[in-house]
């Protein structure tokens, strides 16, 4: 790391090292870790937030399809979706960090057909249901993470998909087939992350595999800025909703 990158890098890592402020509401205490480090934002979550390009290279997102992200951030994941966007129908980006949400909605300036919400991700529902649902790095920020699956299923048209990038640590115990990471790791990455209010845990995917049977996971390793050597664990999720709708899903979108 060369010095003007580190002297950029600075703010960043001091408000990393202060972690999320426990006070306020979720919005409030996003905006007071956020704000101070939202010019750098990403900058530095490029070398830390591994395999975003994947996820999105990996979801079905086409022409005329209606695409949700869940967590959005400064809406970077927009570059990552390239060409395609022009071709989408709709595309909604929601996040409940103002200062993230003021880059996130600049960049949406450029494209008629992209909306920028302030919301919960537990709570959000959209006005029509979704193709494609993905969050990158939002699951693990949410405390009430099983809402927030709930909700990005429940937004899917039947046949729609689920895309999910995370850091995660494996149960003791995994289930048969996943990764096995030693205790001390389960230990020192689950402490490291929940200082900034990232709560890395190994439920997640099991809970989004019970939600969406017909999914791919790959389980794969990161390095981490200023942690020489050191690299965290990492999934990609994506999980293809059933073709049927049920009658409690038709009756929720008032499809007939
Ligand atoms: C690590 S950032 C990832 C941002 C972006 N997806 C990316 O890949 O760069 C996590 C994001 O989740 C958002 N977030 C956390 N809790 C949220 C909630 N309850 N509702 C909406 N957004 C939330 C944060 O504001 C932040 O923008």
């Amino acid at each position: 790391m060369s010095p003007p990158e580190l002297l950029a890098d600075s703010r960043v890592l001091w408000r990393m090292l202060r972690g999320l402020p426990r006070g306020g509401s979720a919005a409030e205490r996003l905006q007071a870790f956020y704000a101070p480090q939202a010019h750098r934002y990403d900058a530095f979550r490029s070398r830390l937030l591994h395999g975003r390009e994947e996820l999105l290279r990996r979801l079905p997102a086409a022409a005329g399809d209606v695409v949700i992200e869940l967590g959005c951030g400064t809406g970077e994941n927009l570059e990552r979706l390239g060409g395609r966007i022009g071709g989408l129908r709709r595309l909604v980006l929601v996040d409940l960090c103002p200062a993230l949400l003021e880059q996130a909605r600049a960049r949406a300036a450029r494209h008629s057909h992209v909306e920028v919400i302030e919301a919960d991700i537990a709570r959000y529902r959209p006005p029509e249901p979704a193709d494609c649902v993905y969050l990158s790095y939002a699951l693990t920020m949410v405390e009430d993470w099983r809402a927030v699956i709930a909700n990005a299923v429940a937004m899917l048209k039947p046949g729609g998909t689920l895309g999910v990038v995370d850091f995660y640590v494996s149960h003791a115990r995994p289930a048969a087939g996943r990764l096995r990471h030693p205790a001390w790791e389960r230990w020192l990455w689950r402490r490291w992350f929940a200082h900034d209010g990232v709560r890395l845990d190994p439920s997640h995917m099991a809970r989004l595999a019970a939600a969406l049977p017909d999914c791919r996971i790959l389980e794969r390793r990161g390095r981490i800025p200023y942690l020489p050597g050191m690299s965290a664990p990492y999934y990609l999720f994506i999980g293809r909703k059933r073709a049927e709708a049920t009658v409690r899903e038709r009756s929720r979108f008032g499809a007939s």
